[in-house]
C-alpha cells in the first residue's frame, strides 16, 4: 500500500460514517471485484488516461490556451474542474467564471494553478471530495451540450466531462449554421440518446437501458464490473454479466462497423457528386506541424476521395488525391471560384458529419446506446443518399 493511499484510508477512519461503508464493501467483496482492494487504487489510476498529465498541460494551462484555457480547464485540470463544479451546480455549463462572476481572466486561472507548472491532471481531487464521497452523483447539472442526466447514480460524475460540450442540437434543425465537430467525449450523448439530426429524439426516448437501469451507468461497466478499478477499463466481455455466458461486445460492434463504413462511404459518395470539383482554395492544415497555410491552391478535380475527420474542433477532410497525395483541411476552408464554402452548412453533409463523428468517437461502437446508435447511422446515410 503506497504511503499515500494508506493516508487516505486512514482519513476515511476519521469520518465515521464512511469507515462502515468502506469495510461493508470489503466484506462483500465489492472492492475486490473492482481490482483486488484499495491498494491498487493509485497504480490503477496511475497508468490510465485520466492521469495524462501532458495532455492537461497542453490544453488547460494559460501558458498554452491565454484566457483559452476558461474552456478546457473544466475538463483537463483537476483545478479547473473543482473550479467548475460549483459554477455548474448554481446552472452556468459555460466557460470558467471568475469570483466576480465575469469570464475567468488569466490572472485568477493563475491562481488556481492552470500554469504547466502546477496544473493536475483528472486526479483523485478531481473526482473525489476530501471524505472521499463523489463529487456529482444521482444527477447532472445541466451540461455544456445542453442536457442533463437525471438518475444515472455515479455515472453523473463521468457524464459532466465525458459529453459533447457544444450546445443542445435541434434534430429537426434544417440548417445548423456552424461547421462545428463533436468533441472526443461524446458517451453522455450517445448513452442518453441526445444531440443527434435526423432522428427524432424529442418525440422518441433514446436513453440506453445501460445509463437507466445498470444502477451507476458508466461506472457500472467501466468500475464495479471492470477488472481494474480505478483504470476505468471495461472489458469488452463485461456483457456475460448481465446477459449471459454467449453475450460479448463483438455482437454489437460488428455490426455498428459495418454501419459506420455505409455512412462514410455515403459521405465520401456526396462530397465527391456534388462538391469535389467546385473546390479551388483550401486552408491545408499540417497535422505534423499544427500549422495552416490559408487560401493555398487545390485544384478540386484533383481529388480522389475524402474522410472525415476533427480540425481544431471544426469538421474538417483527410483528402486523397488522384496523384496519392494526401492533405488536410477544415470543411469550411474548402472554397469555389467565388471565395465562400463551397459546402453550405444547410447540406446534410454537415449534420451528416457531426452524427457520424459523435457515434465514432464515442468509442464504444454501438454498446453504450445499441438502439440508439443504430437508429443514428441509419438515419444519417439514408439523408446523405437524396440528392437534391
Ligand atoms: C474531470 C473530467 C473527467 C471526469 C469527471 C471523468 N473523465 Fe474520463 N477522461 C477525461 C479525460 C480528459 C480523458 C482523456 C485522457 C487522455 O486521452 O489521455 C478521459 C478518458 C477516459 C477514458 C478513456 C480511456 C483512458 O484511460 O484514456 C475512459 C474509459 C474514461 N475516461 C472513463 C471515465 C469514467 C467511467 C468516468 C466516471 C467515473 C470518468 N471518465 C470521469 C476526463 C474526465
Ligand atoms: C466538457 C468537458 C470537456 C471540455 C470543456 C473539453 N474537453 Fe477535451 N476531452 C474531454 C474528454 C472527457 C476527453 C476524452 C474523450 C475520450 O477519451 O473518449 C477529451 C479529449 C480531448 C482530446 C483528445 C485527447 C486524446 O489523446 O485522444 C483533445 C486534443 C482535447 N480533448 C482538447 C480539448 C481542448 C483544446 C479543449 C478546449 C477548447 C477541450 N478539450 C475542452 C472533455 C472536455
Ligand atoms: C475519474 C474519477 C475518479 C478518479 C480520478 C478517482 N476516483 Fe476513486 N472512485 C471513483 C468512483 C466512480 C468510485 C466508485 C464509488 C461509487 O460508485 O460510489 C470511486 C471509489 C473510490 C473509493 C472507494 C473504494 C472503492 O474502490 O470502491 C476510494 C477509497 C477511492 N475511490 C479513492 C481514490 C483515490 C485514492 C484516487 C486517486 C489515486 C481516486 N479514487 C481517483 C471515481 C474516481
Ligand atoms: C454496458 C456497459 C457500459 C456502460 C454502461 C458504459 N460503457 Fe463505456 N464502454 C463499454 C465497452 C464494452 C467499451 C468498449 C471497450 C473496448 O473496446 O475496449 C466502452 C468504451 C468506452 C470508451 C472508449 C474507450 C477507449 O479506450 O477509447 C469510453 C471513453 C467510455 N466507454 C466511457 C464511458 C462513459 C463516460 C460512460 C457513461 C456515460 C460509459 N462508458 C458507459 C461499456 C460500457
Ligand atoms: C450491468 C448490466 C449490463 C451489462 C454489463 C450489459 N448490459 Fe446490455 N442491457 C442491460 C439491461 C438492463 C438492458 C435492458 C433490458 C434487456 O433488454 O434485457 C440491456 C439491453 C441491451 C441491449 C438491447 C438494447 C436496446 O436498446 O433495447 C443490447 C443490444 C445490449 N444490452 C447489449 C450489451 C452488450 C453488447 C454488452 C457488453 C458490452 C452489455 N449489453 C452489457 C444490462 C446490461
Amino acid at each position: 500500500m503506497t504511503r499515500h493511499v494508506r493516508g487516505m484510508v486512514w482519513g476515511l477512519a476519521v469520518a465515521g460514517a464512511l469507515v462502515l461503508a468502506f469495510a461493508g464493501l470489503l466484506g462483500s467483496g465489492v472492492l475486490a471485484g473492482s481490482g483486488g482492494g484499495s491498494s491498487d487504487i493509485e497504480t490503477q489510476w496511475a497508468v490510465s488516461g485520466h492521469a495524462n498529465e501532458e495532455l492537461a498541460k497542453e490544453e488547460a494551462t494559460v501558458e498554452m490556451r491565454q484566457a483559452g484555457a476558461a474552456s478546457c480547464a473544466r475538463c483537463h485540470a483537476s483545478q479547473g474542474f473543482q473550479a467548475w463544479v460549483a459554477q455548474l451546480q448554481a446552472g452556468q455549463p459555460g466557460n470558467l467564471l471568475g469570483p466576480d462572476g465575469k469570464p475567468a481572466s488569466v490572472e485568477y486561472m493563475q491562481s488556481l494553478g492552470l500554469t504547466t507548472a502546477q496544473v493536475k491532471p483528472i486526479d483523485c481531487d478531481a473526482c473525489h471530495t476530501e471524505t472521499y464521497e463523489l463529487r456529482i452523483a444521482g444527477s447532472t447539472p445541466m451540461l455544456p451540450s445542453g442536457f442533463a442526466a437525471h438518475g444515472v447514480g455515479s455515472g453523473a460524475l463521468c457524464m459532466t466531462c465525458h459529453n459533447t460540450r457544444n450546445g443542445k442540437v435541434a434534430w429537426n434543425a434544417t440548417d445548423p449554421g456552424r461547421f462545428t465537430a463533436p468533441h472526443h467525449s461524446a458517451q453522455a450523448d450517445v448513452i442518453m440518446g441526445q444531440n443527434a439530426y435526423f432522428v427524432n429524439v424529442d418525440a422518441a426516448s433514446f436513453i440506453s437501458p445501460h445509463a437507466a437501469f445498470t444502477g451507476d451507468a458508466c461506472v457500472t461497466c467501466h468500475f464495479e464490473l471492470g477488472e481494474d478499478g480505478h483504470k476505468f477499463e471495461a472489458s469488452r466481455k463485461v456483457c456475460v454479466d448481465c446477459h449471459g455466458p454467449e453475450y460479448t461486445a463483438a455482437r454489437v460492434e460488428g455490426p455498428t462497423r459495418e454501419l459506420l463504413a455505409r455512412t462514410a462511404k455515403a459521405y465520401n459518395e456526396r462530397f465527391m457528386a456534388l462538391y469535389a470539383s467546385k473546390v479551388k482554395t483550401a486552408d491545408l492544415w499540417d497535422p505534423d506541424t499544427d500549422k495552416t497555410s490559408a487560401g493555398a491552391p487545390l485544384d478540386g478535380t484533383s481529388i480522389a476521395g475524402v474522410e472525415l475527420t476533427a480540425i481544431h474542433g471544426q469538421q474538417g477532410l483527410k483528402m486523397t488525391l488522384r496523384d496519392g497525395q494526401v492533405v488536410y483541411s477544415q470543411l469550411a476552408g474548402l472554397k469555389g471560384s467565388d471565395g465562400k464554402p463551397v459546402v453550405p452548412t444547410s447540406d446534410p453533409l454537415v449534420r451528416g458529419a457531426w452524427n457520424y463523428l459523435m457515434i465514432l468517437w464515442d468509442g464504444s461502437y454501438g454498446v453504450h446506446n445499441p438502439a440508439y446508435t443504430r437508429a443514428v447511422l441509419l438515419a444519417t446515410e439514408s439523408a446523405l443518399a437524396q440528392r437534391p
